[in-house]
């Protein structure tokens, strides 16, 4: 069975772009694999965020999680801050990793630019991304698109140490998805859907009632052609409606084009994949959030089971590198 660990930051409202390119795949694959699932809260502390926002985020995530068929009894679902050998393997990792390596790494420029105050764990973020996968033995991390250079990053990190310090981690595979690993923000099809730069318009919540995803697929712009044709380059806002009608059915995009007639019946068709495959997840999630300590309950379980992996794989990495046992 492979070891799987994907993590996902609670820094707003999971969208369609989450749902698609990650928890849609961490539910199959808590089937078949030794699956560990983290809600990255420290991840979340590296741009502004208020006290309480970050803790109903976490619950919040935690909540939708479930609702979208996470099953605490067929995978490991807990919270980054409740292991604190996460933070401490990333110290040891620091010292592995070079300045310029993460200066190079396109989030953090994307993200530092035009901000005044940066805080240093915006750069040095993707090494504390690193160590929670390290941390897990784990052999495949799946992960949308925009997460590549990070994983590429900790792959390197990895190999660096063991060639250092003896073999200590396993190099982890990323598993990207061939449809869905990049859905495209629906008011400007050339920008990735995001939680921190996508408009309210532009962005599909997984809280989202039916109608405002009908109102967000029907006003999403196209261009000004009327023949639906799979092009990323030429037709992105075109191709990214396909993308997720293929994506939300299981099919490929360039084939679903010749059997919609027009720009009206493809965001017709969207909206309602979209709607279909949300319904039953917001029913749940209603369920759950007037349930808060069920909750609770699954995130203090998950957390004693993750230390219990994570805290031999710290204790391994300390010795390698010469720090002193107790
Ligand atoms: P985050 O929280 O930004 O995103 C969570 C997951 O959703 C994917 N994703 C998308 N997929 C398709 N289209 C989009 N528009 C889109 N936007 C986001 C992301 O690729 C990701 O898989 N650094 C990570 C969280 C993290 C992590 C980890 C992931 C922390 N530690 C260890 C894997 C392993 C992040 O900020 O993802």
């Amino acid at each position: 069975m492979a070891r799987v660990f994907s993590g996902i930051q609670p820094s707003g409202t999971l969208h369609l772009g989450n749902y698609l390119g990650a928890l849609q795949r961490f539910v199959q694959r808590q089937e078949v694999d030794d699956a560990y699932y983290c809600i990255v809260d420290l991840h979340a502390l590296t741009l502004e965020i208020s006290p309480e926002v970050l803790r109903q985020a976490t619950i919040d995530t935690a909540a939708l999680f479930l609702a979208a068929g996470i099953d605490p009894d067929r995978c490991v679902l807990f919270v980054q801050g409740h292991v604190p050998e996460h933070t401490q393997l990333a110290w040891l990792l620091e010292c592995t990793a070079s300045y310029g390596e993460l200066q190079r790494m396109t989030q953090f420029k994307d993200k530092a630019q035009g901000r005044d105050q940066v805080r240093s764990s915006l750069l040095t973020y993707p090494v504390l991304m690193a160590a929670d996968v390290l941390l897990y033995d784990t052999n495949i991390v799946p992960v949308g698109d925009d997460q590549r250079q990070h994983l590429e990053l900790t792959r390197n990190l990895a190999e660096r140490f063991n060639h250092r310090y003896g073999k200590t981690f396993v190099v982890p595979e990323m598993d990207i998805p061939e449809i869905g690993a990049r859905i495209m923000d629906l008011q400007v099809p050339t920008k990735k859907m995001s939680k921190s730069t996508s408009s309210p318009q532009g962005l599909i919540a997984l809280s989202d009632t039916p109608a405002e995803i009908e109102r967000k697929f029907r006003r999403a712009v196209t261009d000004s052609e009327t023949e639906v044709r799979y092009d990323p380059e030429h037709k992105p806002g075109v191709s990214n409606l396909l993308e997720i009608l293929a994506a939300a059915n299981g099919a490929d995009p360039a084939g679903l084009a010749p059997g919609i007639a027009s720009y009206g019946e493809l965001k017709q068709a969207a909206a309602d994949a979209v709607i279909e495959l949300f319904a039953p997840v917001r029913e749940r999630y209603a369920e759950l959030a007037a349930d808060p300590g069920t909750v609770a309950a699954a995130l203090r379980k998950g957390a004693e089971k993750a230390e219990a992996i994570a805290a031999p794989t710290l204790e391994r990495a300390q010795r390698a590198i010469g720090l002193l046992s107790t």
